[in-house]
């Protein structure tokens, strides 16, 4: 634990609903993977907050939390800078969420626009689970119980951010200074659409392409994806605005200046859907393809996976005893 003193703190999480996509990768693991050197950086495999809309189902979640591990450790980040945890094995953030609970009333959660949003997907309007209304008040816990100092998130976690600074500073102010700021650290990756057009890649949307796709599926999800309508024939000039190729050329293809000339010759006419899907489809096999390998490779050892979490969660617990002695003293229930 020593090696990282000093350096800042952060912490990010995955619900463990599902594998990781491409839309993950450019918005939060490859800033993971930068981060861990920079930062005293955790990785929580966030187990019980999956189950506040899945308690139904924890099988899915389970058989997940190896998934989304091997996808965190296919792309790079690693155990030896970063320290991964399972949520539901550190009880101190269960207790300290007790704790926050008394610090939010319920008119502030359902005023929450992340779950206001969330609570109109899921079709929880008028009969949401209190666990998943309070969400934002276990997440507040989950990063203070590591003392974190930065939370790197999408933009659509902002409101919960907001919610657990509100925790904080109220918790700060009945019991003395405990906690510091969260500083919410936002991706500047562009939020990449689904195959389909989409604003949002997703994999409920049944639109993302996963980081453990094959060669096949990559190629065919390419063929599928949403272009130009207008565009029917070779020669027709082609929007390149909306166009969910060129939007990927434009993120993924290391060639930018060919990339240019492509679009030029779609806008002009002459060029043809099948040849840029050709070569998205090459692109992208060639950024999935070891991260693929090294997934595969790691999905033999899963004694090896689950190891990295357990360690890291033992690692993890250090920390969170601490915080929550801290924490029982000022709140006078040291006993
Ligand atoms: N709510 C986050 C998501 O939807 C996951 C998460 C849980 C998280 N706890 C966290 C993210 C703490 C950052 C910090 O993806």
């Amino acid at each position: 634990m020593e090696k990282h003193t000093g350096k800042q703190i952060a912490l990010t999480g995955d619900r463990p609903t599902g594998r990781l996509h491409l839309g993950h990768y450019v918005g939060s693991l490859k800033n993971r993977v930068k981060m861990q050197d920079e930062f005293k950086q955790f990785v929580m495999v966030a187990d019980v907050q999956a189950l506040t809309d899945n308690a139904e189902n924890p099988d899915k979640v389970r058989n997940n939390v190896i998934e989304v591990a091997l996808d965190n450790l296919a792309v790079g980040v690693d155990p030896a800078k970063t320290t991964f945890f399972i949520q539901s094995m550190i009880p101190e953030i269960a207790e300290l969420t007790v704790f926050f609970l008394n610090l939010v009333t319920v008119a502030r959660l359902e005023r929450n626009p992340t779950i206001k949003n969330e609570m109109r997907q899921k079709g929880f309007e008028g009969n949401v689970p209190a666990g998943f209304l309070a969400y934002p008040v276990s997440q507040a816990a989950d990063i203070l119980t590591f003392k974190a100092t930065h939370v790197p998130v999408g933009d659509d976690q902002l409101p919960v951010l907001e919610q657990a600074n509100e925790i904080s500073h109220k918790f700060n102010s009945l019991y003395g200074e405990t906690f510091s700021k969260i500083e919410s650290i936002i991706s500047h990756a562009p939020r990449l659409m689904g195959i389909d057009g989409g604003a949002k890649m997703s994999k409920s949307l049944g639109n993302a392409i996963f980081l453990s796709d094959d060669t096949e599926t990559i190629k065919k999800k390419v063929m599928q994806m949403y272009t130009d309508p207008k565009h029917i024939h070779v020669n027709d000039p082609g929007s390149v605005e909306g166009n969910v190729v060129f939007d990927y050329l434009t993120i993924f293809d290391p060639k930018q200046d060919e990339v240019n000339e492509f679009k030029a010759e779609y806008r002009k006419g002459g060029l043809g859907d099948t040849v840029i899907k050709n070569r998205l489809a090459d692109v992208l096999e060639n950024i999935i393809s070891p991260i693929r390998e090294k997934r595969e490779y790691l999905a033999t050892k899963p004694d090896y996976v689950m190891n990295v979490l357990l360690e890291g969660t033992k690692e993890a617990r250090k920390v969170a005893a601490e915080t929550m002695a801290e924490v029982k003293k000022v709140m006078k229930i040291n006993y």
